[in-house]
């Protein structure tokens, strides 16, 4: 369906949560509408030649992926997103984080994509109850800071979140139960009624999760804009500030280094690309010299002012540095058509992480080749001075009781 002009029937982007509910169920009507005249008006709409039409036209054709008109998206209903098997022996209190030590000897700006396996969309671990205290407190105390929902992207909001109620019980049985449109989260009780029009879906998905949540919206310029998401532990950016933004602006305004020669034409030929059936996975890392999960305050305030790593002071002691990675996966959504991008953090302390076989060389490595458009944007003059000596110092150890590097582990995003 004509995504842009549904936003101009709904009249203004941003709207009242009471009326979502509503909105989004003429949307899912008039597509369900065109999906229904397609098959029954085949011969009727093909014979008629007004312009006006044309684009009704258009979003009841079956396109070719690379011929999709721009902003187009006819809801797929034959695809339905595979049931994941249950995670194998996962348990709250002992499964542990995925262990990604996503850095390699030799940093270099790249997309880093790698094909997702549909069954390990979410990944959950032992960690869950901390993310979830602390996504609860954010949203608490932030409010509507913490997310987004545009009139183009309510019926993807509802749609995620369905999403989410099939995957998650299946995955993770003993956390989830999805019975009468009710999700529970076992261990807390917390219940989520995807019948009540008052649900805020988009906060309900982030809070089912320890990942936050983004929503990309195709645009009839072929560009895609950030319309929506729950962003609750962000640690370096503001989801207000990107609310609205093309993604090429998105990572401008950020700074993001050698984005237009690396990686912007190939960004942009991906987000159109992705289908229902490929989705998409990156891992990265940042230095952080604060233990703040939800945001960094050494790059300046949360809500005022510019952030950036100028004014940001050194570290004075090696605890105070800690890694930070994100997996972030990127999948489309077969009824809005609508991308999701979930952002999922692991966040440890440098003395655990360098305890580690081949850790402190490798990252230390790393560090090394920053180029100088790199160690500005991650902020390198906040941590060199402590963590340099300190990889070294451990690197050395590791190599005086014999380390075989002939050993290491050779497949990025490189599992200890
Ligand atoms: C779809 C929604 C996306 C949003 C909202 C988004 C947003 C951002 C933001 C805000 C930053 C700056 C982060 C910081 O400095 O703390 C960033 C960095 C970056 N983004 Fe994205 N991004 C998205 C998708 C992607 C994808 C799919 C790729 C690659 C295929 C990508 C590649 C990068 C790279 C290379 C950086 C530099 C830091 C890093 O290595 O992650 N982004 N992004
Ligand atoms: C729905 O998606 C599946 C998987 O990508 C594809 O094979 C099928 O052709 C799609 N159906 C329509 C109507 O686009």
């Amino acid at each position: 369906m004509d995504i842009s002009s549904a936003a101009q029937q709904v009249g203004s982007s941003f709207f009242d949560f009471d009326k979502l509910a509503l909105l989004s169920v003429p949307v899912v009507a008039i597509t369900a509408y065109f999906t229904y005249s397609k098959s029954t008006n085949k011969s009727k709409s093909k014979s008629s030649s007004s312009s006006e039409k044309s684009k009704l036209h258009d979003a009841l054709t079956d396109y070719k992926p690379q011929e999709r008109p721009f902003g187009f998206w006819k809801p797929n209903y034959t695809y339905k997103t595979p049931t994941p098997p249950p995670y194998p022996n996962w348990d709250l209190k002992t499964t542990l984080p995925i262990p990604y030590r996503a850095f390699r000897h030799k940093y270099v700006v790249t997309m880093g994509i790698r094909k997702m396996e549909p069954d390990s969309w979410i990944e959950l671990d032992n960690d869950w109850e901390y993310f979830h205290a602390l996504k609860l407190k954010r949203i608490e105390e932030r409010k509507e800071k913490c997310w987004a929902l545009n009139a183009l992207c309510v019926t993807a909001g509802w749609e995620v979140l369905e999403e989410l109620c099939n995957y998650l019980p299946a995955r993770y049985p003993s956390m989830f139960k999805f019975e009468n449109r009710v999700m529970e989260i076992l261990p807390t009780g917390e219940t989520f009624d995807l019948t009540d029009p008052k649900l805020n879906p988009i906060v309900a998905a982030a809070k089912l999760i320890q990942d936050d949540i983004v929503l990309m919206v195709e645009k009839e310029d072929g560009h895609y804009y950030l319309e929506g998401g729950c962003s609750t532990l962000p640690g370096f950016w503001r989801l207000g500030e990107k609310a609205g933004l093309k993604l090429d602006d998105i990572h401008t305004t950020s700074g993001v280094p050698q984005y237009e020669k690396q990686l912007k034409t190939g960004m942009n030929k991906l987000f159109r690309r992705i289908d229902v059936d490929s989705p998409v996975v990156r891992n990265n890392y940042f230095i952080q010299t604060d233990n703040h999960l939800d945001w960094s305050p050494a790059i300046g305030d949360e809500d005022e002012g510019e952030i950036g790593w100028k004014k940001a002071k050194e570290a004075s002691d090696i605890s105070e540095v800690f890694f930070r990675s994100e997996r972030q996966c990127l999948k489309r959504l077969p009824i809005s058509g609508v991308l999701v991008f979930t952002v999922r953090t692991y966040f440890i302390p440098i003395t655990e992480l360098v305890k580690e076989d081949y850790v402190p060389r490798r990252l230390l490595d790393g560090l090394n080749s920053w180029t100088d458009d790199i160690r500005q944007y991650k902020g390198f003059h906040t941590f060199e001075k402590v963590l340099l000596p300190y990889l070294e110092e451990k690197a050395k150890e590791q190599e005086a009781r014999g380390l075989d590097y002939g050993k290491e582990p050779k497949d990025f995003p490189y599992f200890q």
